[in-house]
């Protein structure tokens, strides 16, 4: 999808610069960085350049900023190449919590919109993702779409809002702090403006109680949220799983695909249920985290186990047996979503609340497209959700010193 809306100029032509291959002037011209103490050396600084982009295998920040982007109208290659190399440089700079560099002096607007000064890099991650919009003829680019980027069918019961759906390209943000994180987004908005427009913005918000554990946050169930995920450190399941291993395109080799699912939870029609119901419908006890097949939180979730009557302790319509491994052909997937909440429905008057569901692998159709068939058809969790965003992105490798996101996808841009 291509919409028009907004100026066809950018932060940098704003800026007096053509295109971000101007940035190295920018920068010789800049004003001192945010704060002299945020280098790269900061404690709370995650290395932007790497094998892998940062932010899939990094232990979640508690908060998001995700952006999509459309081309504008009439976008040249050169120009999108030339926004992606800017963002490159402005990612690698936001990340180190410096400030954006610009010309000195009163009579320019501020290149930093400032709003970060001070907080240091605050584990800030800057992922990059492309939709499937963004291989088209305005690019020329088209034959270029990797084979398994694209869009999810329809499923049962969707009720998908088409622009908060899709989008040319995709920003996710995390960060310690909630400002740190959407600065980043704003900071990548200003400077696409006119050539890459944001189509929607959806904040988030976890937060873990213990840090020695990273799979314990709750969610708005309740629930831990996490606890048989994909280990962050676990190098075997995240190349079995989420990393792309096929040598070509060269540029996802080492990268990944996101899948992004805004999904609502009907928090009141939860609440009303007893405690039981609601930890069948799971499979795991509430307060403890278990399975019901075990007593402690990493117990291994035990599907065959029964009780006193026969019966199945995990019961069969519990979301972790119709969503765990076991179901599912052995498929596992990198769980990553964050809760969201946007005040109220004014169709219900009830609360838009739920989890913004951001799940990364090798393969969206066949690993989350699957599992979520099988949710959709038999999970009782899944009575209480209501999807309404549907996103898929490739994710690119990451990036080495001296390499940037738009000669890497889009060759040269200078
Ligand atoms: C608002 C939506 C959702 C909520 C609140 C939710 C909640 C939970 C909770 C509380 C657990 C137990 C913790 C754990 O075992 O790690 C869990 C597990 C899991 N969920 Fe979800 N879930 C949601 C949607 C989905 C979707 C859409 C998928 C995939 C299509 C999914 C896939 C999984 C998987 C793979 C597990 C781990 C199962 C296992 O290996 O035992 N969930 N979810």
């Amino acid at each position: 999808m291509s919409r028009s809306k907004g100026p066809r100029l950018s932060r940098r032509q704003l800026l007096g610069s053509s295109a971000a291959a101007s940035l190295g002037a920018l920068a010789s011209a800049a004003a001192p960085a945010a704060s002299p103490t945020a280098g790269a050396s900061e404690p709370s600084a995650i290395a932007f350049y790497g094998r892998h982009q940062a932010g899939v295998a990094t232990v979640p920040q508690d908060h998001l900023a995700f952006a999509t982007f459309d081309l504008a109208e009439g976008a040249t290659r050169h120009e999108v190449a030339a926004v992606l190399a800017g963002w490159t440089t402005d990612a690698a700079t936001l990340t180190r919590g410096r400030a954006l560099p610009g010309p000195a002096g009163g009579q320019h607007p501020p290149a930093d919109s400032g709003e970060a000064v001070g907080l240091g890099p605050a584990r800030l991650t800057i992922t990059l993702g492309v939709g499937p919009d963004f291989f088209t003829g305005q690019l020329g680019n088209a034959a270029a779409r990797p084979a398994l980027l694209a869009q999810l069918p329809a499923y049962d019961g969707d009720a998908l809002d088409p622009v908060r759906s899709g989008g040319a390209l995709c920003i996710q943000a995390c960060a310690d702090n909630a400002q740190s994180a959407f600065a980043a987004v704003h900071a990548l908005a200003a400077s696409g403006l006119g050539v890459l427009n944001l189509r929607a913005v959806q904040a988030g918000y976890t937060k873990n109680p213990t840090p020695a554990d990273p799979r314990v946050a709750r969610d708005l169930l309740g629930f831990h949220r996490t606890t048989n995920n994909i280990g962050w450190g676990d190098v075997a399941s995240l190349d079995r799983y989420v990393w792309v291993t096929s040598p070509t395109p060269e540029w996802l080799r080492g990268g990944t695909y996101l899948v992004a699912r805004r999904i609502r939870i009907a928090l009141e029609q939860w609440g009303a249920v007893s405690l039981d119901e609601q930890e069948a419908a799971v499979g795991r006890f509430r307060a403890s985290g278990a399975p019901l097949s075990g007593h402690h939180l990493h117990d291994r979730v035990d599907l065959t186990a029964t009780g006193s009557q026969g019966e199945l302790l995990v019961p069969p319509g519990a979301h972790v047996r119709v969503a765990g491994p076991e179901g599912n052909g052995g498929t596992r997937i990198l769980r990553r979503g964050y809760t969201f909440s946007d005040g109220v429905d004014p169709s219900t008057g009830e609360l838009d609340a739920g989890t913004f569901f951001i799940a990364f692998q090798k393969d969206p159709k066949g690993q989350f497209g699957d599992m979520l068939g099988r949710l959709v058809a038999g999970d009782a969790l899944h009575r209480y959700l209501v999807h309404t965003s549907s996103g898929v992105y490739a994710v690119p490798r990451g990036l080495g010193p001296g390499e940037d996101w738009g000669s890497l996808l889009l060759g040269r841009s200078g």
